[in-house]
């Protein structure tokens, strides 16, 4: 029989490519989402795909009575758990927002967990909880640094919680600190909606390219790098989405070292933001508009990944390029114009 996956928020960017990447290694799943930052549309995409349909069910996680009756009515081997608010400068703005749908959504999770005696649990981290990390590439034992973002320290509370839940009650559990997860997946069918006007960079980046804003700012050319623009390591989603899989498996098989384990998920490489520019001018052909101007509070001056621990324990490594990512992202862009323009 093949294992049945609760995915929670698998309808959200990165949720998505990894439901697929499931239904692509014979994983029957079953998605938890209330559609607060997706679209159901997504589902039939997914099926598309893939030929597979996922189950779906429309609640919040931190409602009990049907989070309690999706259990009773659910037979799970694993869940991989993405459902969670993500803007970081809203959370600066909005903290109790982020603290109780992160945090409560969690607690409420583990609780059912623990009461059904469930097993295999994974949790989407993020780079951002090493802050300015001392020594780079990160490593996973690198120390946590005080955030700025309430978003930040959901992640580091989340991990907290998961730790001591795991050490406890001896269950497998898998924090996944992904990088800066970029592009769509290679069919074009799906990918990114951003709501409102795009903070990260790449979303802004190709929307601009589309028209919908004057120019790029990158915020800060006065960095201690190469060209003095910051450095982050932008991973492909539909790579970012293999390593769950990769770490679904070895949980499922019991190869886990430690009730409790941590993998960053990045590329290893480091590019400035003028480099994804500059290479996003070879996709275009043509130049792009952009200015430099002040730093963006709250920014770190450069973040990229120690992959080796991922490469030997998970047994993977991203594959896809920054060019490759990018040029899927300009097609996704493309993409959702054309389909507004057919409505
Ligand atoms: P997303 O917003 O696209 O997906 C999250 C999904 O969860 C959405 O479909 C949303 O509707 C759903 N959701 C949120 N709260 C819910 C709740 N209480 N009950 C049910 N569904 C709920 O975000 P994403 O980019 O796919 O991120 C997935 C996870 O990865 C998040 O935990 C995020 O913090 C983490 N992460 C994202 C990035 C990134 O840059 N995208 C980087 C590092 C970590
Ligand atoms: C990348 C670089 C910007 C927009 C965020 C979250 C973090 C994690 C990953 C979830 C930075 C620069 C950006 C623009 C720019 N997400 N930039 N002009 O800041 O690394 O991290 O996503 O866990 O928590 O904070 O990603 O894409 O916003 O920025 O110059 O219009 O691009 O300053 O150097 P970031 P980003």
């Amino acid at each position: 029989m093949n294992k049945r996956i609760l995915v929670t928020g698998g309808l959200g960017y990165i949720g998505s490519h990894t439901v697929i990447a499931l239904h692509e290694n014979n994983y029957e799943v079953v998605i938890v989402d209330n559609l607060s930052n997706s679209d159901k549309s997504f589902l039939k995409k997914i099926t598309d795909i893939t030929g597979k349909s996922p189950d779906f069910e429309c609640f919040d996680l931190t409602d009990l009575i049907p989070l309690k009756r999706f259990f009773d009515t659910h037979p799970i081997d694993g869940i991989i758990h993405f459902a969670a608010f993500k803007a970081v400068r809203e959370s600066v703005k909005i903290p109790l927002k982020y603290y109780y749908n992160n945090l409560v959504s969690l607690i409420q999770l583990l609780q059912e967990f623990q009461a059904r005696g469930l097993d295999n649990f994974i949790f989407s981290s993020s780079c951002t909880v090493y802050g300015q990390a001392d020594k780079l590439p990160i490593k996973e034992d690198a120390p946590l640094k005080p955030l700025e973002s309430p978003y930040g320290s959901t992640k580091q509370m989340s991990e907290q919680i998961l730790r001591d839940y795991a050490n406890i009650h001896i269950k497998k559990v898998v924090s996944l600190r992904y990088f800066n997860p970029i592009g769509a997946h290679l069919s074009i069918k799906i990918g990114e909606f951003p709501l409102g006007i795009p903070q990260n960079l790449v979303p802004f980046i190709t929307q601009t390219a589309i028209g919908m804003h004057p120019k790029l700012s990158i915020f800060g050319g006065d960095y201690n790098t190469k060209d003095g623009t910051a450095i982050r390591d932008y991973i492909h989603v539909y790579d970012l989405a293999k390593a769950h899989v990769a770490a679904l498996s070895r949980l499922l098989r019991g190869k886990n070292r430690s009730s409790f384990e941590v993998f960053n998920l990045g590329t290893g490489r480091g590019h400035s933001v003028l480099e994804v520019v500059k290479a996003f001018e070879r996709i275009l052909n043509k130049s792009f508009d952009y200015q430099i101007i002040d730093r963006r509070s709250g920014d770190i001056e450069a973040a990229y990944a120690d992959t080796s621990l991922a490469e030997k324990e998970l047994g993977w490594k991203a594959e896809i390029s920054l060019e490759e990512a990018l040029q899927t992202a300009w097609a996704w862009e493309k993409k959702i114009a054309s389909d507004k323009e057919k409505f």
